[in-house]
């Protein structure tokens, strides 16, 4: 059956609300190392990663591995009423990874539980239902985290737990304080975070959310240094920083191996998702003992942390550690952004270069540095037709986003640039 008809019945039977990619979308059917195929038989370099959520790429034989021995033991489910040997392991693993002392790891399916976990700890924790985030956040899509979700493409619902006030940091291209240097635009936004805690809270507030890039938001990376300056306000007040890693964990950043670590200070809470099983779902939330430790009711995910989910998360961990994934990502996420900056000056239509490690956003505007959406679009579509796939997002949905797997190699850096250099021409 050809993916038109696919489509159709897609739209027939699915939510509105769920968007496709592509004027023809396309139906993924094979893949290997950082290729996939689709259904018409064409084969494209993916630099999305199914939202970078194959950190190391398709195929990989110590990953399908694990999974297959799992499955060869006849177990795929147990629930947590019972010992989970791969998930003790993996809580042990990515508590001593997290930098969090006394840590204690809770896992879930998805980077959205993952964060209303830590809204509820939060808030438990505090006794107190106000919650801090940036604008222009993304943190996922229950009513707790959509409360938290500063993005209007993102909000579909006012209703919401917590009580949130949204604070400046997030989107530097365009928000009250572009142009300003680094050290004048952290001053500005600890200024603002003082005067949104006086203005807008009853000050026991519970904690300050923030993805140390903004992912969804368009890629957006504030200086080194915010949140330790945002860090000493919120300790004044004894109000909880809460890292939310879904997109920046895993070393994608290149420099680190959480987006927290730039910034030269700890989070109290941090969560994580996406690339941890390297496409299996789960997702989960690393707390503090006292934090972790303060519901007093029980609370169980049925399926968080299950045999299969862990076994795939282990041998990703255990993977991007041993072949130094962040160290790829950081050498060939310095020649992108190089290379798309040599990009950028020679089409008028790239109002910006941003981005760290494999995490890296263009974003596209009009002749009169307004927004351009569409420009973004059609680049969208200009590389796949010249066979690579890319993601899109920001406020303005208007930055084309490239995260491809942290196994890239330098060819493929090489091939990524060639296509987007002739895709931007090709719609100027
Ligand atoms: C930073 C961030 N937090 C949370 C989420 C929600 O994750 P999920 O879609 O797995 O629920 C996302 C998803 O894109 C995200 O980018």
């Amino acid at each position: 059956m050809n993916e038109a008809d696919l489509a159709a019945r897609h739209r027939a039977v699915l939510p509105s609300w769920l968007a496709l990619y592509y004027s023809e979308p396309i139906e993924i059917v094979r893949a290997r190392g950082r290729r996939v195929t689709d259904s018409a038989g064409n084969t494209y370099l993916d630099f999305f990663a199914g939202i970078l959520t194959n950190a190391i790429g398709y195929d990989i034989p110590e990953i399908s591995g694990a999974i297959r021995a799992q499955l060869d033991t006849g177990v795929l489910h147990t629930s947590t009423l019972y010992l989970i040997r791969k998930q003790v392991e993996l809580a042990e693993r990515i508590a001593e990874l997290s930098g969090i002392p006394d840590a204690k790891v809770f896992f879930a399916n998805s980077g959205t539980e993952a964060n209303e976990t830590a809204l509820m700890l939060a808030t438990q924790y505090r006794r107190s239902n106000q919650v801090l985030a940036l604008r222009n956040s993304y943190h996922g899509r229950a009513f707790a985290t959509v409360g938290i979700t500063g993005n209007r493409g993102w909000a579909a619902s006012s209703l919401s737990p917590v009580k949130v006030s949204y604070v400046h940091g997030g989107y530097r291209f365009r928000d009250a304080f572009r142009g300003l240097s680094d050290a004048d635009y952290i001053k500005a936004c600890t200024d603002d975070l003082r005067d949104v805690l006086q203005t807008t809270t009853s000050g026991d507030v519970a904690a300050f959310i923030a993805e140390p890039i903004q992912g969804v938001g368009g890629f957006n990376v504030p200086p080194d240094g915010l949140f330790a300056a945002f860090k000493e306000v919120l300790d004044e007040h004894g109000i909880l920083f809460v890292s939310d890693e879904v997109q920046t964990g895993w070393g994608r950043t290149g420099e680190h191996f959480w987006g927290y670590q730039a910034h030269g200070v700890t989070p109290d809470v941090l969560t994580f998702a996406k690339g941890l099983g390297n496409g299996l779902a789960i997702g989960g939330v690393v707390a503090r003992a006292e934090v972790m430790d303060s519901i007093q009711a029980n609370s169980i995910s049925t399926f968080g942390g299950n045999p299969v989910a862990t076994a795939a998360a282990k041998a990703t961990v255990d993977y991007l550690i041993e072949h130094d994934l962040p160290g790829n990502a950081a050498k060939l996420g310095d020649r992108l952004l190089a290379g798309l900056r040599e990009i950028g000056e020679r089409h008028a239509v790239v109002g910006d270069v941003r981005g760290k490690g494999l995490m890296i956003g263009i974003e596209f505007v009009a002749a009169d540095g307004s927004p351009s959406p569409g420009v973004a679009n059609a680049v969208l579509e200009q590389t796949r037709e010249r066979g690579l796939l890319v993601g899109k997002g920001g406020l303005h949905n208007n930055v084309v986003r490239l995260a491809p797997p942290m196994t890239l190699t330098d060819a493929e850096a090489t091939e990524a640039l060639e296509i987007l250099d002739a895709a931007i021409g090709a719609v100027r």
